[in-house]
């Protein structure tokens, strides 16, 4: 049965229930996401995703140390703040079909040419050629104003390098969590 829910985690994809948010932690803004009600977090490759549940259940099966508890008891806040907040949360945004193919309405918000295929895997693999290694992602910018971005040194990639339809897939790589 469980094995059964991670298949139709999987086969529902990201793309669309992966959402940042963030909750207040004792006067803190802490982000965390929600798959879905689920909260917990993306770290470093951001397209997986641990539930605090899950994170809560490792360390339980470490020996206890007050380090140890200290972070469960932390995450247990998380867990508990993050489930209203992961239910307010508009989690549909219309962006992205089930395989993270950015729809009309999220072409056209990211500024994609709308004859252009963009997809979130491919966008990602992109990113991983021409991006990583230099900066941080860019979140949330449009087509228009990377395409004039990377013209700029040290980038220098123009057209020829960087074709349109190649850019298309990193923009909604690059505008994958937004509302
Ligand atoms: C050779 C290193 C290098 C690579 C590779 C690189 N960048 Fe940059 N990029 C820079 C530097 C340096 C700047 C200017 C300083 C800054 O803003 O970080 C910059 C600036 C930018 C900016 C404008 C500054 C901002 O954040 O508003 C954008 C957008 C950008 N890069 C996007 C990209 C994208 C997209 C890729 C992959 C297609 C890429 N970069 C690959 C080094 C690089």
């Amino acid at each position: 049965m469980k094995f059964l829910g991670l298949l139709l985690l999987a086969s529902l994809g990201y793309a669309q229930s992966l959402i940042q948010t963030e909750i207040v932690h004792k006067g803190r803004v802490v982000s965390i996401y929600c798959l879905g009600s689920i909260p917990g977090t993306a770290k470093g490759d951001l397209l997986v995703f641990t539930s605090f549940k899950k994170q809560i259940k490792r360390l339980l099966s470490k020996p206890l140390t007050p380090k140890i508890e200290k972070k469960i008891k932390k995450l247990k806040a998380y867990k508990k703040l993050g489930t209203p907040a992961c239910e307010n949360i508009n989690r549909d945004s219309g962006n992205f079909d089930l395989n993270g193919n950015a729809t009309i309405a999220g072409k056209t918000l990211f500024g994609i040419p709308l004859h252009l295929e963009a997809n979130i895997t491919q966008g990602r693999a992109v990113y991983e050629t021409y991006c990583v290694g230099c900066h941080v992602e860019r979140t949330n910018y449009t087509f228009p104003v990377v395409r004039e971005a990377i013209k700029q040194s040290p980038m220098l990639y123009d057209e020829s390098q960087i074709p349109d339809q190649t850019l298309a897939h990193l923009i909604a790589y690059f505008n994958r969590f937004r509302l």
